[in-house]
């Protein structure tokens, strides 16, 4: 940003979280400021992390850019305190490409699937309530059986780590086409199985660790694990639902938070933290930044008028403009009025 001759301001501390400090930003030229209040009132665009907090919503202003996860469908409160502030709210999760991905999506994704096998392997140990099984096994011993259910960027990347830990890895997706791809590119200790009831009944009898990475997009995720389903799996095994987000894939999964990640139901622990990537801060910012930091760059550089004029991916990311929302599916997750977004641009 610095570079691109723009002013940057960080709050005091912002980035001790995750492992930067305020000497750090100073050297890469920013200029630091101690309230939320100064570096609102002194900026044209905010960018964040998560979606404004309360006492944000007053001191964001009119016509500033906040460019940062919204989630609008999941809060009515800061729908409408977005609207009324009268900010232009750029949401990461809707900046889409041509071909339908969700770059800015894509990290948390990445680093969430990373994460889902290294937390299983935590949870099968035994003072960890889990059955006590080492995820690749040792020479003479079985390795642990993980079952991943859905082979997208979440699944594909909890597969990968997991063949690595020398599990043996099962892989199920009900797009054949994915599973074409994935029988190509995975290490030999990956299977593919097409998902349907029948095979996840047989494969969550053997399983050690069981990983949900399934998601329907603008939907709630299907439950292809049942309560009943789940006195199938073994007494100590382990359930990792990474899509508990959605609504989760196994019926007895319900978001659990760092602080207390996991409970028990039928001998099975289950793992379902809502905010995976918030454990391992450092890894997820440079992550989540590599993706942003072009559009943040091209939104302070042009203007978001121009901006996304000129680039359609960016342009989905408008959610509300000046009061208006501009992007159909928040307007209908409340019934509110949707402009066209070529209407106010
Ligand atoms: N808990 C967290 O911290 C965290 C972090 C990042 C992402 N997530 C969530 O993880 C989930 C997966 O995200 P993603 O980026 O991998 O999505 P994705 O779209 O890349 O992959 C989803 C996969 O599910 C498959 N699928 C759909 N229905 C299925 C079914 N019935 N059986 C098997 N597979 C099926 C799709 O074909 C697709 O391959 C989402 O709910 C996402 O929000 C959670």
């Amino acid at each position: 940003m610095k570079r691109h001759g723009h002013k940057v301001y960080v709050e005091t501390n912002a980035g001790n979280g995750s492992g930067f400090t305020d000497s750090d930003y100073k050297k890469a030229g920013a200029t630091m400021l101690s309230t939320p209040k100064q570096i609102f009132d002194a900026a044209d665009m905010i960018m964040k992390v998560k979606e404004p907090i309360k006492p944000e919503y007053n001191l964001i202003r009119q016509g500033q850019v906040v460019f940062t996860y919204f989630h609008f469908a999941s809060s009515k409160d800061l729908t409408l305190a977005m609207m009324k502030n009268k900010c232009i709210a750029v949401a990461y999760e809707t900046v889409q490409k041509e071909d339908g991905s969700l770059p800015l999506l894509i990290p948390m994704s990445e680093v969430a699937g990373r994460m889902a096998p290294q937390e299983g392997a935590k949870y099968l140990e035994k003072t960890m309530g889990g059955r006590g099984v080492l995820l690749g096994g040792v020479p003479g011993t079985e390795p642990a059986e993980v079952i991943v259910l859905g082979g997208g960027i979440v699944g594909t990347n909890a597969a990968k780590i997991a063949a690595g830990f020398g599990a043996k890895v099962t892989i199920m997706d009900n797009n054949l086409y994915r599973l074409r791809y994935l029988d190509d590119v995975m290490a030999k200790n990956v299977t593919t199985m097409m998902s349907n009831p029948f095979n996840i009944r047989q494969a969550i009898k053997k399983a050690d660790l069981v990983i949900g990475a399934v998601l329907i997009a603008g939907a709630k995720a299907p439950k292809l694990i049942t309560k009943e389903m789940l006195k199938l799996m073994k007494p100590g095994s382990v359930v990792v639902d990474v899509s508990v987000d959605q609504g989760g894939c196994i019926e007895t999964c319900k978001p659990t938070t760092h602080e207390d990640p996991t409970y028990v139901v039928n001998d099975v622990v289950h793992y379902c933290v809502a905010n995976m990537p918030g454990a391992v801060p450092f890894t997820s910012t440079i992550a989540l930044t590599n993706a942003t930091l072009p559009y943040a760059v091209e939104l302070a550089n042009n203007g978001w008028h121009a901006a996304c004029r000129h680039n359609e991916e960016l342009k989905l990311g408008l959610n509300i403009i000046e009061g208006e929302i501009v992007y159909k599916g928040v307007a209908d997750a409340f019934g509110y009025t949707y402009t066209d977004v070529n209407e106010v641009m």
